[in-house]
């Protein structure tokens, strides 16, 4: 079950404690359950737009896409990639802008299969993402809430996890233990790439990001993963197409290509980077 524990008021950061389906701190802000389980921390005055993050209808693209498993190559590097002192029972992961929840929960899966029970909370701005979420799996703790502003103490997990994210490290390395790691998921340079050159007159390109490092982490370990898959319809194609940024960025007449296509084999070019935080330097007097 999920536990909801040892987070903090978005208000005021006072620790939260849960009364069956309520969650309070000492300054009388309460947070309701929803019906099938998550809790939303993002106050109103935190919120940029009135529904931020990803509608409803990419939500139900991106879970219609993902729920064919093309991307578990993805899942499977990420747990052989793990650092192995991280990789033990009670360990506490934070899947930082989540969306519809399939990586978090396929994580806990395959971490169960070999034995190891982590503690799990999956946080995503979009509210459409958390109640696909949260009807998927109810052993995660699912929060609205934003990176921005997290809803936790200091200390408070020991893996980040930022998948196709927006990563704000100055949080992510707040909310780490120490020694904590992060990893963050990326597309490489040949991402989809058979589907770019039909969207796009030329190709950009690739410029790696974060390429003078992070703040507060040292990279620990970069892995590329490639694999292809098939998409062998017009509707799955535009499943995959409304999860990519290309849906806003590709003109109309690249858009209007795809659409003759009745199926189409694609490279996935993922790379994977963790980090660990770096521990702060005591100053001997
Ligand atoms: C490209 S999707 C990736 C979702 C998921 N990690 C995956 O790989 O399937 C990016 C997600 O980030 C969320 N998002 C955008 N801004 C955010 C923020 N400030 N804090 C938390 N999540 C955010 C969006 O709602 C969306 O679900
Ligand atoms: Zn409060």
């Amino acid at each position: 079950m999920s536990t909801l524990e040892n987070l903090s008021c978005p208000i005021d950061s006072a620790l939260l404690i849960r009364h069956e389906r309520v969650l309070t701190c000492e300054h009388g802000h309460t947070y309701d359950l929803a019906k099938t389980g998550y809790v939303n921390l993002l106050p109103v005055q935190n919120k940029r737009s009135k529904d931020p993050g990803d509608s409803k209808e990419m939500v139900v693209a991106r879970q219609a896409f993902l729920n064919q498993h093309h991307y578990f190559p993805i899942v499977s590097a990420i747990l052989s990639s793990w650092p192995k002192d991280h990789l033990v029972s009670g360990v506490r992961i934070l899947d930082a802008g989540c969306g519809e929840g399939y990586y978090l929960s396929e994580i806990g899966h395959a971490m169960s299969q070999q034995g190891i029970d982590a503690e799990r909370t999956g946080l995503d701005i979009s509210k459409w993402a958390i109640v696909a979420a949260s009807k998927r799996d109810k052993t995660v703790s699912w929060l609205v809430g934003s990176n921005a502003s997290l809803p936790a103490p200091n200390e408070r997990y020991d893996a980040v996890l930022c998948l196709f994210g927006f990563p704000i490290f100055k949080e992510f390395a707040r909310v780490l233990s120490e020694d904590g790691l992060m990893l963050l998921v990326e597309s490489g340079p040949n991402h989809l790439i058979e589907l770019r050159e039909i969207l796009y007159p030329s190709i950009h390109d690739y410029k790696q990001t974060f390429s003078e490092g992070i703040a507060d982490f040292e990279l620990v370990l970069e892995q590329a993963e490639t694999f292809t898959f098939t998409l062998n319809t017009q509707e799955k194609i535009q499943e995959l197409l409304s999860m990519t940024p290309h849906i806003h960025k590709a003109s109309y007449e690249g858009r209007e290509a795809v659409k003759q296509l009745d199926s189409i084999i694609l490279t996935a070019d993922i790379k994977l980077r963790w980090y660990r935080k770096k521990t702060k330097e005591v100053n001997h007097v």
